[in-house]
């Protein structure tokens, strides 16, 4: 914390209301996708440990409240069962953050489902083993969500590594055949389902049909999830509602990703934050345009926490490159010169150019920056003074990330 909420004179009640970690009780406009969820695992709740694995994929664009549809809902199923004394536990894993690989994706299930039983030393097929056989034996239940599982997919794919991941994860009850499965369901949330063009027909047949697709959100929409954050994170009077349909506008009718709630939530964000440092007691649309001049559409606070001072000082790298040379791709080579600048700037130890590359690749499977072995890396459709906007929300992120 650097102190600016603390101080006496601050728009914000609660800043931390509207950071990504945040998720609201009630959603505005999202209310009818969690009771879809609710009525597919409704007869579980009639019978428990009576019925079949259920596989249900969630899918929209960046923003449109994929996460928080599927948390909110997770937690409340959980309470609905511990309230009927079954013990289901949610476990949501964010695949950007928690799994990198197969062997690290199920480490993780493991860990959070049962860290009972979390010891090291397994293969990927004996840890789901023995998480189905813990389930049973303890009576326990488990909800999984998946989360950017298109992520994932694309970074094993593009790898070259072992799949089946999907697979795995849609068929546990063969561990047991017959039987009923002591997990209960398994949400796969992507963003762009063209992921599944990736697997072979068979894998992605294990996927089902049951779809809940989020439509982006409208400036009505944002409207109303604005008006709740900012009684939720500013005192009362900071915010006009002026100031909330500038804002609601912006987002509904942005070029790249129009609709994005995540960033209609930065610019609010930043903007409270100019506003504190103009010691004003109140956002103005001046506080709002220069959070816009220092926000980078490619980048939103979720993706920055997600990544580490290395991913960082890469993609610094990259950007100076890009400045440098002023053109729309720079070479790996060129990158990795200019990330050295950066290390030695910020005093860290540079990579191996080895290591580089697999984070150049990481960040483009992030959709972060472009890189095509061919041409080299870029940052579509970044101009000159888009880059430099780009360096900008790196630092406000990392200052945020504190
Ligand atoms: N209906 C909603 N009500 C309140 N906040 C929302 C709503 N939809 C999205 N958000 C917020 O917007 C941000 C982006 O939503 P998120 O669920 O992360 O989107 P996605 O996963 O689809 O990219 C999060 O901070 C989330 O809490
Ligand atoms: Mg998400």
């Amino acid at each position: 914390m650097d102190g600016l909420s603390r101080r006496v004179r601050s728009v914000f009640k609660d800043r931390e209301k509207l950071f990504p970690t945040h998720i609201p009780d009630i959603l505005p406009h999202r209310e009818r996708q969690i009771h879809m969820l609710e009525d597919l695992f409704e007869d579980f709740l009639l019978k428990p440990g009576k019925t079949y694995q259920r596989i249900v994929q969630i899918q929209g664009p960046i923003g449109s409240g994929k996460t928080c549809t599927a948390y909110r809902f997770g937690l409340r199923y959980q309470k609905l069962c511990l309230e009927r004394g079954v013990n289901l536990r949610y476990v949501h894993i964010n695949c950007k953050l928690e799994a990198k690989s197969r062997f690290v994706l199920y480490q993780t299930i493991l860990e959070k489902a049962a860290p009972e039983i979390a010891t090291r030393g397994h293969s990927p097929e004996e840890m789901l083993r023995l998480l189905v056989s813990f389930l049973r034996n303890t009576d326990r239940y488990l909800l999984l969500s998946l989360d950017d599982i298109d992520y994932l997919i694309r970074r094993l794919k593009g790898e070259e590594r072992e799949g089946g991941i999907i697979y795995d994860l849609t068929r546990l009850n063969e561990i047991y055949l017959g039987e009923y499965q002591n997990i209960v369901g398994v949400l796969f949330i992507a963003r762009d389902p063209s992921y599944k063009d990736l697997l072979d027909p068979s894998e992605r047949s294990t996927l089902g049909n049951i779809v809940i697709n989020l439509p982006r959100y409208d400036a009505d929409q944002l409207r109303d999830i604005l008006s709740q954050r900012v009684e939720e994170a500013f005192k009362p009077g900071a915010v006009d509602d002026e100031i909330i349909n500038y804002i609601a506008d912006l987002a509904a009718r942005k070029r790249q990703e129009p609709g994005d709630c995540r960033f209609a939530l930065d610019i609010l964000l930043a903007a409270g934050l100019n506003a504190d440092s103009d010691w004003s007691d109140h956002v103005t649309l001046e506080h709002v345009r220069r959070a816009l001049s220092e926000t980078f559409w490619g980048l939103s606070t979720d993706d920055l926490m997600t990544l580490s001072n290395q991913d960082i000082a890469v993609l610094k790298g990259v950007i100076y490159a890009l400045q440098a040379e002023n053109t729309p791709y720079v070479s790996m080579k060129t990158a990795y010169d200019y990330y050295k600048v950066v290390c030695e700037e910020q005093e860290i130890q540079p990579m191996s150019y080895t290591s580089l590359k697999e984070i150049v690749r990481d960040l483009s499977y992030r959709g972060i920056v472009d890189y095509v072995e061919e041409r080299g890396i870029g940052i579509a459709g970044a101009s000159l003074e888009d880059l430099s906007i780009f360096l900008r929300s790196l630092e406000r992120g990392r200052r945020l990330a504190l």
